[in-house]
């Protein structure tokens, strides 16, 4: 965008009294096309990010954050951790561990590689921790980074009363989600966004038709 035809975006009053003090009309016309500069500038950063959270914040919607809430009392009824792939912020963590009792473990394990705000991954990691810090103080909840080809890799700790897997959303990914559930022999195995293609591929190659949905969560349950 040339100088010359910058959008006037800035309120003529408001322009004014930025610009009060300045006489010589050349400079105030320059200060005025720079200040449109920055202010378009600074409209097209704010709706680029716009755009790239239209894909739901990334995170899980009423009907499914009150659906994991549910599939975390369920989980109590058995032994082992829950375990959660793919934290972001943690509003699904949140509803993990309003659902769980106090005593149950709740592993949350996170690489903040990706956040739907653009964000620096050491932000993302901080505010995270900082967000969930009530639960990791007082309600057994441990964030973990890693990512989850490590973390399945040095598993050796008891098998998971559930996982739920919301982190790469890629058929390869969610297969690899999947067989660590089934290896560990998880009571419950369920995950997020089954719109996606690659993850719907995954989980009807690994559970055919005997799954649930609640929202775009899908849910496997050992004898079902
Ligand atoms: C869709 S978000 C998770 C949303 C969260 N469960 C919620 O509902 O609020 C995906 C998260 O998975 C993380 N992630 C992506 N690939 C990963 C991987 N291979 N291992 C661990 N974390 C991963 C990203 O950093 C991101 O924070």
């Amino acid at each position: 965008m040339s100088a010359k035809n910058v959008p006037k975006v800035l309120d003529s009053s408001f322009l004014e009294k930025l610009l009060s003090g300045v006489k010589e009309p050349a400079q105030r016309d320059l200060l005025e096309k720079q200040l449109n500069i920055s202010v378009n500038t600074f409209l097209g950063f704010c709706h680029a990010r716009e755009d790239q959270t239209k894909f739901k914040d990334g995170t899980v919607n009423n009907v499914e954050f009150d659906g994991l809430k549910r599939l975390a009392k369920e989980a109590c009824k058995f032994k082992g951790p829950i375990i959660e792939i793919g934290t972001l912020f943690g509003y699904s963590t949140m509803a993990l561990a309003i659902g769980k009792t106090k005593n149950k473990s709740l592993y949350t394990v996170d690489s903040f590689t990706w956040n739907p705000i653009g964000i620096t991954s050491r932000r993302h990691e901080e505010l995270t921790r900082k967000s969930l810090c009530f639960l990791t103080e007082t309600q057994n909840v441990k964030i973990i980074k890693n990512s989850s080809t490590d973390f399945y890799a040095k598993y050796d700790i008891e098998s998971p009363s559930l996982i739920f897997i919301d982190a790469a959303h890629d058929y390869e990914s969610v297969k690899q989600d999947i067989e660590f559930g089934r290896r560990v022999q998880s009571n419950i195995i369920c995950g997020h966004d089954y719109n996606w293609p690659g993850v719907k591929q995954a989980v009807e190659e690994s559970f055919g038709n005997m799954i649930e949905t609640i929202g775009e969560i899908w849910v496997w349950r050992e004898k079902s």
